[in-house]
């Protein structure tokens, strides 16, 4: 987690193995390769799962779970401390709705999660790598924005956002508003329900500004519109020339 002296443990750093909470919690981690067939049809039953990337302690994700009777809550993050520590308090807690994914977030969306899959997906204080080099490295940015707004359900789709980083919030905010499937509004009087999550409360209480987001895809089910950095981005390149079948022919 950002400011922590923990270095990430290099198996959370993307390199190594990733494991895969049971649903209902249970106890025990299994390894992503043990239990994909079954992550895949359990995200593959409807569309109308909460997906948090980067949850931290997982404040947000377990209370809200617990609150939400049995609709689905999945997890996603890199950091084997947090993600053991918010597995153990889903655990405490008995909740049979929420699977934790441990891994980074735009590897686990490529290859695992179905595009529709979600209700909402939510981003909360993602690390901001503030350096202008690194910036490469947002988790959303408008290179990564059309696989995070894959994951929505059209149209009904959600995607909320927020972030003390302020350079990092306009650009997501930017990033958003120049999308063409996307609507977003900026939710300056904080969450109805208050801070979601630690980061939240705690930079609340020290009275830093926050931008937070609310997006939603446009009517219609515009989701295979894509941002203009991503669009522009895609190239096709031209097929092998065929030989003329003339010179196939001729001696
Ligand atoms: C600054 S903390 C915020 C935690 C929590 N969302 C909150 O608001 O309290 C950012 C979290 O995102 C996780 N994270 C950062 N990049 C990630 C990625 N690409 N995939 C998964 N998790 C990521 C970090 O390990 C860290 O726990």
């Amino acid at each position: 987690m950002r400011g922590s002296s923990d270095p990430l443990p290099p198996e959370a750093a993307g390199g190594g193995r990733r494991e895969a909470a049971p649903i209902g919690g249970g106890g025990g981690f299994r390894d992503l390769a043990s239990c994909r067939a079954e992550l895949r049809a359990a995200f593959a039953e409807g569309s109308d799962w909460e997906v948090e990337l980067g949850f931290g302690k997982g404040r947000f994700l377990v209370s809200s779970a617990a609150a939400a009777g049995s609709r689905p809550f999945l997890g996603v993050e890199m950091a084997s401390r947090y993600f053991r520590l918010a597995a153990r308090r889903a655990a405490s807690r008995r909740l049979s709705n929420v699977i934790l994914l441990r891994g980074e977030a735009l590897y686990l969306i490529a290859t695992l999660l179905p595009a529709g899959m979600a209700r909402t997906v939510h981003v909360y204080f993602p690390d901001p790598w503030p350096k202008s080099r690194h910036h490469r490295r947002r988790l959303l940015d408008p290179r990564t924005v059309d696989l995070v707004l894959a994951l929505l359900d059209p149209p009904r789709g959600r995607l909320f956002f927020a972030t003390d980083h302020l350079e990092y919030g306009e650009a997501v905010a930017e990033t958003l508003a120049r999308h063409p499937a996307v609507e977003v509004d900026r939710v300056d009087d904080g969450w109805p329900e208050g801070p979601r999550t630690n980061y939240e409360a705690k930079f609340e209480r020290e009275g830093r500004p926050i931008v937070r987001l609310a997006a939603r895809l446009r009517g219609g089910g515009a989701a295979s519109l894509l941002h203009p950095a991503g669009r522009d981005d895609l190239l096709v390149g031209p097929a092998p020339a065929q030989e003329p079948s003339a010179s196939r022919t001729s001696s």
